[in-house]
Parts: C-alpha cells; sequence; structure tokens
C-alpha cells in the first residue's frame, strides 16, 4: 500500500495536474499501478527470474496477474480477477471515497485526492479486510475446526474479518458472484477444495448469526488460490477502486462545495480559567 500511494504521490510530481484533466489522469493511474506493483514483487525476488517489462496480455486483469504472479495467467483466473476487479471498482460513499471526495473538496490536485484514497482504504476495517481474510481461512487445518472456532469466537464477541457491511443489512450480493469463481477454481483445482470447505463452514456458521459474508471474505480464497501474495491484496483493491475514486472526483469537481461538517461539541460545560503558573 505504500508503494501505491507514494507511486501516485510521485507522480503528482512527475506528471503534475495542470488542467485539471481527471479523465487523462484517471487512465494513467489504472495503466501505471499494475506495472508498479509488477515492478515491486520483482524487485523484491518473488520470481525466480526477471518478468521482461511488457506483457501480451491484453486485459488489465490478465496483465496485472501476469505482473504480480510471474506466470501468464490462466482463463479461468483471468475472468475470476476480471470480475474482482469489476466487483470492487466502486461502492458509493465508502470511507476512503468519501475521503478523496472531501480531498477533492478543497480544490486539491487529482493525485492528492487518489493519495488520501489509498491511505484510507488501507485499514483493516475498509480495504485490509480480505488480507485479514486469508490469515484466518489459512489458520484452520479442516472445516470441522474452522466450524468449532468460529463458534467459540463470536460467543467471545470477536469480530470475524470478511464478515458485515456498514450499508448492506441482509447480505453483500457481490459476495455471490465471487463466491461462483471460488467454487469453479476449487472444482478445477482439488487442492483446493479444502480451503473452499471452510470458507462454506465458516459462512455457515456467520449465518447462524445473520451475518453474511462481504466481498473481501471470498475474494480473499480466489486470490490465494490464483497464488497472489496477500499483500498484494489491498493494493490490487486500490487499482480497481482508482476507477471509482475517478468517477467521485469528476463528480465532485463538477459540482463542487467545500466539504466542512461542524462538530457537536458534547465535553464539559463552561470552566473557570486557571492561570498556567497556579496549574498543577
Ligand atoms: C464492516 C463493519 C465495520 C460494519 O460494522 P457495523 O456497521 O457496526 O455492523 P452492524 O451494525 O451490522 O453490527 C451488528 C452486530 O454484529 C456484530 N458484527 C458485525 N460484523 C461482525 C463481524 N465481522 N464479526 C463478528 N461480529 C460482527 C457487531 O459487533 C454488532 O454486534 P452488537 O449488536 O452486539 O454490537 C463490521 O461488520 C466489521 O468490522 N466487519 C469486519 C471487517 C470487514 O470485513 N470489513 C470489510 C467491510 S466491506
Amino acid at each position: 500500500m505504500s508503494v501505491l500511494r507514494t507511486a501516485v504521490s510521485s507522480l503528482g510530481v512527475l506528471e503534475p495536474e495542470i488542467n485539471k484533466d481527471s479523465k487523462n489522469h484517471a487512465i494513467r493511474i489504472l495503466g501505471i499501478l499494475p506495472s508498479v506493483l509488477g515492478f515491486w514483487e520483482n524487485k523484491r525476488g518473488i520470481y525466480s527470474q526477471e518478468i521482461p517489462i511488457g506483457s501480451t496480455e491484453g486485459t488489465i486483469a490478465g496483465y496485472l496477474l501476469h505482473a504480480i504472479t510471474g506466470n501468464r495467467p490462466t482463463e479461468v483466473n483471468r475472468r475470476t480477477l476480471d470480475k474482482s476487479l469489476i466487483l470492487y471498482a466502486e461502492h458509493e460513499y465508502a470511507a476512503s471515497t468519501y475521503a478523496a471526495r472531501v480531498c477533492a473538496s478543497t480544490l486539491a490536485d487529482y493525485y492528492s485526492c487518489i493519495t488520501t484514497g489509498i491511505g484510507t482504504i488501507s485499514g483493516p476495517l475498509n480495504g485490509g479486510a480480505n488480507e485479514e481474510a486469508i490469515k484466518l481461512l489459512l489458520s484452520f487445518k479442516d472445516a470441522d475446526e474452522a466450524e468449532r472456532v468460529i463458534r467459540q469466537r463470536l460467543q467471545e464477541k470477536e469480530l470475524i474479518m470478511g464478515f458485515g457491511h456498514a450499508v448492506y443489512a441482509d447480505f453483500d450480493p457481490r459476495s455471490v458472484v465471487i463466491k461462483e469463481q471460488a467454487l469453479e477454481i476449487a472444482r478445477n483445482q482439488t487442492k483446493f477444495k479444502n480451503l473452499y470447505d471452510i470458507a462454506e463452514a465458516i459462512e455457515h456458521v456467520m449465518w447462524e448469526k445473520t451475518l453474511f459474508p462481504n466481498l473481501d471474505f471470498y475474494t480473499a480464497a480466489v486470490y490465494h488460490m490464483m497464488d497472489i501474495n496477500p499483500s498484494l491484496f489491498t493494493p490490487i483493491f486500490v487499482i480497481s477502486r482508482s476507477c471509482g475514486w475517478a468517477a467521485h472526483i469528476m463528480e465532485q469537481r463538477e459540482t463542487n462545495k467545500l466539504v466542512r461538517p461542524t462538530a457537536k461539541y458534547i465535553g464539559p460545560k463552561k470552566r473557570k480559567y486557571i492561570p498556567i503558573s497556579e496549574r498543577t
């Protein structure tokens, strides 16, 4: 996340926004970020050999997968990532979108708005949930253990990452699409059947408390099945969400009004002033 945040911020220095041409900057950022992520993985020595710059992959999903795993993606993986990028692209006033819009409302430059979005989405209660979800999924040896431990954790009022949503009350429609992809991969590659069963077992227990999987839960499973390093889960979310942020920044700019809420003071009532020299 720091790499993407810094890359976007640096772009603001190298290619500063002059004409408030949001669309061009949005396309530029969407084009650059997959390469940034792939380059960073390469430099960290993730692959056994350097991947040549560029790829003949014709889609963002295909290129991104090639760049971050070092392997040409299979058709099902390419399609799965494509769907996940579409599902992540925009989601109304998520915390990061709201933050990006607040930044845009001050008439800050495009890169500052996106940098704000990236910083905000990085927290585990927002974009970071998918990374936490895979840690959870991989911590169980089988579905029985998952079911037993999750029940126990719920009793202890523990937060289970990848479940619930601040806006959806009954279920997250995006999760249905990505769960289908998880099932398709698990059917094709039997080594992932156990992971899929663990995910379903957790989902089953959570439903008993009317808590449903959000997009991050099965996305974490499919990203793992696609051999993506968990530290890249949230950065991939960022690449996709850069489109949603772009749309919001443009909309904000079209009819701008500074976002500046007031605060309601609920502290102690008026107190007597005590000179500093008399304070203990
Ligand atoms: C997203 C989230 C912050 C929404 O929180 P929220 O708006 O407070 O959710 P709700 O009001 O529906 O919560 C109702 C109850 O369910 C509990 N709950 C909600 N999500 C839960 C979860 N993932 N695990 C366990 N309990 C959960 C709440 O603690 C609350 O319990 P209470 O009534 O005893 O206080 C919360 O569900 C969460 O932290 N989820 C895990 C992180 C995550 O997956 N984030 C990605 C979101 S896309």
